[in-house]
This record gives C-alpha cells, structure tokens and sequence, in this order.
C-alpha cells in the first residue's frame, strides 16, 4: 500500500480534525514588571513590554483577563535595593501592593509571584552573599544557601499575605521548596500551591530580563547555583526529584526552547503539571528579527508555542501572551 499522508492535510478542516497539539490562551501566564514610579517606562531590550505602575499593572492583568489569559506573574522592581534584599519580604513591598492592588480590581485574575532576592539586593544576586572560609579570589564568596531560604519563606509569606494564589520561587537555592511550604504551612498559608522553578539553567536567555529588572550581578555570575547548561537529563531528573520530594505542586523548565528535549524528559517521568518560561532572550530574538523583517513574527510566535506545547508543556509564561491570545481568537 502507498501511504498518502496528505490526505488528511488537503483542507484547513481535516487538518484541524486531526491536530494532536492544542494551544490557548488558557494556558498563558503573562509576566508583569512592576515599579514604584508613577509612569510605564519600556524596555529598550523587549520591545512591546515595559515596567508599569501599579495602576498600570492592574490595566495589564485587566486587558490580560480579557484576552482569556487567567493569569499573570509579577516581577517587583523596587526604588530601594540592600544586601538582604528586604524589599522583598516587606509586607508594602512593589510586589506585595501590586498583588493586593490587582486582587481588588481584578479578583478573578490569579496572580504569581516570582519568589527571589534578585530583583532587591544592590549586588544582584538570589540571597546574602556570605563568605567561604579556606578559598581566595573568586571563590572566596559565595550566596549564602541557608540564610537565602529563612527569606525566602519570608517573601512566600508575605506574598500570600498580600493575596498572591500562588508563590514560584526562582532562586535555585537547594531546598527551597521545602522551606516554602513549611512556612507556608506555620501561616495558615496550606492551599497556596508552590510553582517551582525546578530545572533552571545559567542562561544567556535572561540577558532582556536583567535589563529589565536591574537585576544583573555586580560580581560573579549565577553558574553556582543556576544549572549547567551542559548538564544532561540526569541532572535535570535529579532537580526536579527534589522539587517534587519537598512538595512542589508543579514543576519548571526554564529557558524553554533551546530545552524542549528537558521538558519531554519531565513531562515522561513526573505527575506533576509542566510549566515552561518561555523567557525574555527568546522573547527578544523574535521581536528583534520581526523587527528587521527577517521573520514573520505571528507565525513564529505561535510555532514557537505550540512546539513547547508539544513538547509537553502544560502552561507557559510568555511574555508574548497578550499578542497570541489575540492571534488565537482572530483564528476561530
Ligand atoms: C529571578 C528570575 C529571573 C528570571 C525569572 N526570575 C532572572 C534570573 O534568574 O537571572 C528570568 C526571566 C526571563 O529572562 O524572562 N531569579
Ligand atoms: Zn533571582
């Protein structure tokens, strides 16, 4: 017998009939960079995405709502930064009164927050930094692990407190998570689920971000507590174990595209709902060369979607949400 696959490719209908991958807006979460000054300033780096206002911030989660994207995560980006980044866990922190701000005007939006240090701490980096006794040079320094997850329970806390549905902390200090729910837990905090950023790369990806939030390190990089790019599955399984173990509710991949082989990995041995960040790098290539009119930017985006989708993807945050959510309704 000659096999003709193309039968089934001759009309838009049977194409759509026989379609195993699925994309909708309701599997978006759109991220939202939120300031403490009054006006929207945009990102030289993201073109189409700016830092906004708290009422700008809560426009945002409101035309989100709209579109059919249910949900947003929030970036704080903080007037004051220290070296324990206590913007952080303060309870009228950036990120605090946008969360509280949005739950009111839009209480049907579920709103994340990015659980770090990052974004607070005038070194930039995902905790303290302390010292390591014996070593020299650069390694004479390092975050210091310990104290990093007491604020980071903080900031879950104070996040919940503030409204947040959900807490991700992105920080990649080992047992995060388990620190989280426990004081999640002790605060009366027991149905907020934790998203975990569990496999998490050193990656160039973020470079927009940084930008973005003020947020690149002063000294050193994040390669000590970040993964290896060139760290194979093994490792990957072995991070998202220990999620999973300490009682994440869904588990990460981060960048997504150029690790879509570590997504199908997770998605064949864990239960646990998927999340990939399509993040701001990938985000920006796509803008940049739609930009200079090399690409076609609806086609790309939604390819791009829809192949981390496949990939086994259950949601996916991407800056990208508003625009494709607006390309999938004018393609009903
Ligand atoms: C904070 C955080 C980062 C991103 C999400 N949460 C930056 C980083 O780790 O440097 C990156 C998101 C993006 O690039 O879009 N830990
Ligand atoms: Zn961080």
């Amino acid at each position: 017998m000659f096999e003709r696959p193309r039968r089934l490719r001759r009309t838009p209908a049977l194409r759509a009939l026989t379609r195993e991958v699925h994309l909708s807006p309701a599997h978006f979460i759109y991220p939202i960079f939120v300031h403490e000054l009054p006006d929207e300033s945009p990102i030289a780096s993201m073109p189409g995405i700016s830092r906004h206002s708290i009422d700008g911030a809560v426009a945002q989660a409101r035309e989100a709502l709209r579109l059919g994207v249910p949900s947003v995560i929030l970036f704080g980006i903080p007037d004051h930064k220290d070296a324990h980044g206590s913007g952080a866990y303060a309870e009228d922190g950036i990120i605090q009164r946008a969360t509280r701000a949005i739950k009111v005007a839009v209480p049907q939006m579920t709103v994340m927050a990015d659980t770090c240090l990052c974004e607070y701490t005038d070194h930039g980096h995902c905790g303290p930094l302390c010292e390591v006794p014996g070593q020299s040079g650069a390694e004479a320094w390092t975050v210091d692990n310990d104290r990093s997850l007491d604020l980071l329970a903080l900031t879950a806390v104070s996040q919940a407190r503030a409204g947040a549905d959900v807490v991700a902390p992105s920080a990649m200090m080992d047992g995060q998570v388990r620190a989280i729910r426990a004081a999640l837990d002790a605060a009366g905090f027991t149905d907020i689920p934790i998203m975990s950023y569990a496999v998490k790369y050193a990656s160039a990806y973020y470079g927009p971000f940084r930008d973005a939030a003020g947020s690149t390190p002063s000294v050193g990089n994040r390669a000590t507590y970040q993964m290896d790019p060139a760290g194979g599955h093994r490792e990957a399984l072995r991070e998202a174990r220990l999620d999973a173990e300490q009682g994440a509710d869904t588990l990460m991949v981060k960048p997504a595209l150029a690790y879509l082989d570590v997504v199908r990995v997770l998605r064949d041995h864990f239960d646990l709902p998927l999340v990939v960040y399509n993040v701001s790098g990938e985000y920006s290539l796509v803008k940049a060369a739609a930009q200079l009119g090399f690409m076609d930017e609806r086609r790309t985006v939604l390819e791009n979607l829809t192949a981390m989708r496949r990939a086994g993807a259950d949601a996916i945050i991407t800056y990208h949400a508003l625009d494709a959510a607006r390309w999938l309704r004018e393609d009903v």
